[in-house]
């Protein structure tokens, strides 16, 4: 770990980061695709490297890294942000919990809840999370966790993640914040009262649309020692050190690619705003959005998705998606390249009619990843494709 004295551009980069190569001084922290190393005797070592599903010199740079970032005493990396969701669940839930879990979550997360959870008898009471009161309401004894996201995909909907906080405190449960949207740069969860907060990183945190990974970070020594265990020795799913690799470097332009993402999504909800094919947006930097002020008073920047309503039916927006050629269709989100996907028929097309109707994603939404080029070429690439709407 790193001291106090950087700030969180600083640290991005590995300012003040031990080097155990001392003996090559590589600035770069080098890839060790090891699987195992060499003991000096027979026996299980207490220190040093043994295998690399439990430790690997690359992915503990990057954990230390993102502990740092997120003022967190443990961060783990795993295999995908999916397999973070799992190794909480599967650490902290037993037969007869409960969990407490905002109604606007990104799909993984649901199914995960709905058709996995619910068959090791894990009840899951879904609540309009917007409002702490709901999430007061639906604790009790039971209530093992309560899992937020702020903002969510796709409804860039947010919580308030203190308020919740202090009721999770009173109830003994556990707050779980994914925080894939905002990350680390834009939003500390552990430092507004949540006790775990998960990512994945190929989105924002990697940048580059060229790595599957996610990330747990914890306060907690004991909490920290089960993640670690379920993580490693029973789903066996740490991030490979080649993808630690690549996350490390992402993350060292974390800072300047946030900024820019803002600045660029910013531009591009004002001109949908105005657009009389458009029937609403959602962005939580718009003066619009019905918690701005929350995001304004948690966030430190708005992040680079934008999700909106055409006005229009279902094949209309999948007409316009299709139409676009600087944004590019495909899943995903949060790389330098923007993307653009149809949600109902993308990734909310596991969901049944029914399903997406209550998590309020119609045939009409459309999500954008703002990336980095030019808003000058990417807001006319929008204003053609709704000419033809
Ligand atoms: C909010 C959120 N959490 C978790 C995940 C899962 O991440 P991964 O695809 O890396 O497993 C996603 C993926 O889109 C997401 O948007």
């Amino acid at each position: 770990m790193t001291d106090d004295q950087y700030d969180f551009e600083s640290i991005a980069v590995g300012a003040g980061e031990e080097r155990p190569q001392a003996d090559t001084k590589d600035v770069v922290t080098p890839i060790h695709l090891s699987a195992t190393f060499g003991l000096d005797s027979a026996g299980y070592p207490e220190e040093g490297y043994t295998y690399t599903r439990h430790s690997n010199p690359t992915r503990d740079r990057l954990e230390d890294r993102l502990a740092d970032l997120s003022n967190a005493a443990r961060v783990f990396a795993a295999s995908s942000g999916m397999a973070t969701v799992s190794t909480v669940c599967l650490s902290l839930l037993s037969p007869g919990d409960r969990v407490v879990a905002a109604d606007s979550l990104f799909g993984g997360t649901k199914q995960l809840f709905d058709e996995f959870l619910t068959g090791f008898g894990v009840e899951v009471s879904y609540v309009d999370a917007t409002d702490p009161e709901n999430v007061a309401d639906a604790l009790g004894p039971s209530a093992e966790l309560v899992w937020m996201e702020s903002p969510t995909n796709p409804l860039l909907k947010l919580c308030d993640i203190e308020a919740v906080g202090e009721l999770t405190e009173e109830h003994g449960a556990t707050l779980v914040v994914d925080n894939t949207f905002a990350t680390p740069y834009a939003q500390r969860p552990l430092d507004l009262g949540a006790d775990v907060s998960v990512l994945s990183t190929t989105k924002f945190v990697n940048g580059h649309t060229d790595s599957v990974g996610g990330a747990i970070a914890v306060g907690d020594a004991d909490l920290a020692e089960q993640f670690g265990f379920v993580l490693r020795d029973v789903l066996g799913a740490p991030l490979s050190p080649f993808d630690s690799y690549l996350v490390a470097r992402g993350l060292k332009t974390l800072p300047a690619r946030m900024e820019s993402h803002q600045r660029n999504a910013t531009e591009v909800a004002a001109f949908l705003a105005d657009h009389e094919s458009v029937a609403a947006v959602n962005y939580p930097g718009l003066q619009s959005h019905p918690d701005h002020d929350l995001a304004a008073r948690q966030m430190d920047n708005y992040g680079g998705v934008v999700t909106f309503e055409l006005d229009g039916d279902g094949a209309e927006t999948r007409a316009f998606v299709e139409e676009l050629d600087v944004f590019e269709l495909a899943m995903s989100l949060g790389g330098v390249e923007s993307l653009v996907e149809h949600t109902a028929s993308m990734s909310a097309a596991s969901l049944s009619p029914a399903e997406r109707e209550t998590a309020g994603i119609s045939d009409s939404l459309v999500r954008l990843s703002v990336g980095l080029e030019s808003p000058d070429d990417l807001i006319p690439d929008l204003a053609a494709a709704l000419d033809e709407v």
